[in-house]
This record gives structure tokens, sequence and C-alpha cells, in this order.
């Protein structure tokens, strides 16, 4: 499992706080990317942010605008890994997703709580990526919700009956006793649970945790074997 840091609930000294975080051993820094009119919140502009998150690690870009491609506009020239949109913007789901695509960057659709997993289907054999929100978008630091686990498994079976290739990324509320809940995803953004401690002694206690199952389910794997070459995969 790879971990994703949402640096959404720092409050102060954005930009050094994430350099700190990005310095840790993180696979993925996740922007949250909020415009007010999808969810009530609002980050900061993209001209303030860009320089903060220029020499940073892999991005994850998280949409929750209504303007998508507006947003795929600008993030895109940070060549993040993954762009992911909601698919209850009232956009042109099929035309974004090719669009990502387009600009060589992987692209994601995520569902909020009370989306299910059958309205995606149609899209599913094209992304790269489906984020399962298990909070509904806005803010950090809410209640994981327990319905997500069975979204997961209901992804996990789809992806294996049909040979889809998607990842599974779960968002919200993931901290050192719910990570155990979703075991299977590929991808957990861990927001407020590192940002509210020692950032670097909070993710050892994740990773422990996680390279604890490794070791459970197969003594000989190597829990970084989506490495090659020293490189991760996507
Ligand atoms: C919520 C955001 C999440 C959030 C996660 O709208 O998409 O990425 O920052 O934060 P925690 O881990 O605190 O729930
Ligand atoms: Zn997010």
């Amino acid at each position: 499992m790879r971990i994703a840091a949402s640096y959404l609930s720092i409050k102060d000294n954005l930009e050094e706080n994430i350099y700190k975080l990005t310095s840790c051993d993180i696979d993925y820094l996740h922007v949250d990317v909020m415009d007010g009119e999808f969810v009530p919140s609002k980050t900061m502009e993209y001209s303030d942010l860009r320089n903060a998150l220029n020499d940073c690690k892999p991005f994850d870009v998280h949409l929750m605008v209504c303007d998508v491609k507006k947003y795929i506009d600008l993030y895109k020239d940070l060549k993040p890994t993954f762009i992911t949109f909601h698919y209850e913007t009232n956009c042109d789901i099929m035309s974004l997703v090719m669009y990502v695509k387009e600009h060589n960057i992987n692209v994601g659709l995520a569902i909020n709580p009370d989306t299910k997993v059958e309205s995606i289907m149609p899209y599913l054999p094209f992304v790269d990526l489906v984020l399962v929100m298990s909070v509904f978008p806005g803010k950090g630091g809410q209640e994981f919700i327990k319905t997500t686990v069975d979204k997961i498994k209901k992804l996990k079976e789809i992806k294996n009956n049909y040979a889809y290739s998607y990842l599974i990324e779960v968002d919200g509320g993931i901290n050192i006793d719910t990570i155990s809940l979703v075991k299977d995803v590929d991808i957990s953004v861990i927001g407020s649970y590192i940002t509210n401690g020692d950032y670097e002694e909070r993710l050892k206690n994740i990773k422990e945790k996680i390279y604890g199952w490794y070791f459970i389910r197969n003594r000989n794997i190597d829990a970084n074997s989506d490495w090659k070459h020293g490189k991760k995969i996507y």
C-alpha cells in the first residue's frame, strides 16, 4: 500500500510544512483542490501554491471543483502523477478522462460516500485510478464512513472479474485504527493523522502496521515490490 499525504489540515507555515512533509517517507503528496463551489471550502489559489509544490515529491491531485477542465489546465503543468476529479460534477466525464490522458497523466475518478460503484461502471475500463471518498469532501479530520469498506470490496471484485487496471485509492478519516479496514487499497490518503502530530513518527506507526500485514500474508514478499529499478511503477 502506498501513502499519499494530504496537507489540507495544516494551518500555519504551509510552504515550510509541505517541504517537511515531502521530506518524509511518503509516496505522493496529495494535493486537495477546492473551488468553494463543488464544496463550500476553498483552497489556496494555484498561483500562490505553485512555488511550494514545484520541487516536491510526485503529486496526486484531487480536484473537488465544478469547472474540472479549468483546473486540469492549471495543474497539468506541474506534471502530477494522477489528476482525479469527481463523478458528481456536471461535466462530460468521458471527454475529461481522455483529456487528462492526452497529457500523459494518469486519470482518476472520485466518488462521494453516497454514490454507488455501479454509477461509474461505464468509465472503469478507461481510468487509471478510482478514488473512494470515505468522508464527504470538503475538510480534513472527519470520521471514516464504514460503508466505504463494501465499496472497496466491490471495486476490487469488478477489477478482478473484468481484468481492469485501475488502482483503488481511499481518502478521508484514515488513521492508525481505520487503516486496517482498507487493507485492500493500493493508495491511502492520510491527512490529519499525520499532520496533527510528529510527521515522521506518525508515518512510522502507519508503515509498521502496513509492513506487518505484508509479513503475515507472505514472509517472502518484499513490501516495496511495486518499485522497479529504484522507481515507482506509477
Ligand atoms: C477531504 C480531502 C481529504 C482530506 C483527508 O475533502 O479530500 O484529502 O484532506 O484528510 P483526513 O485524513 O484528515 O481525513
Ligand atoms: Zn483528497
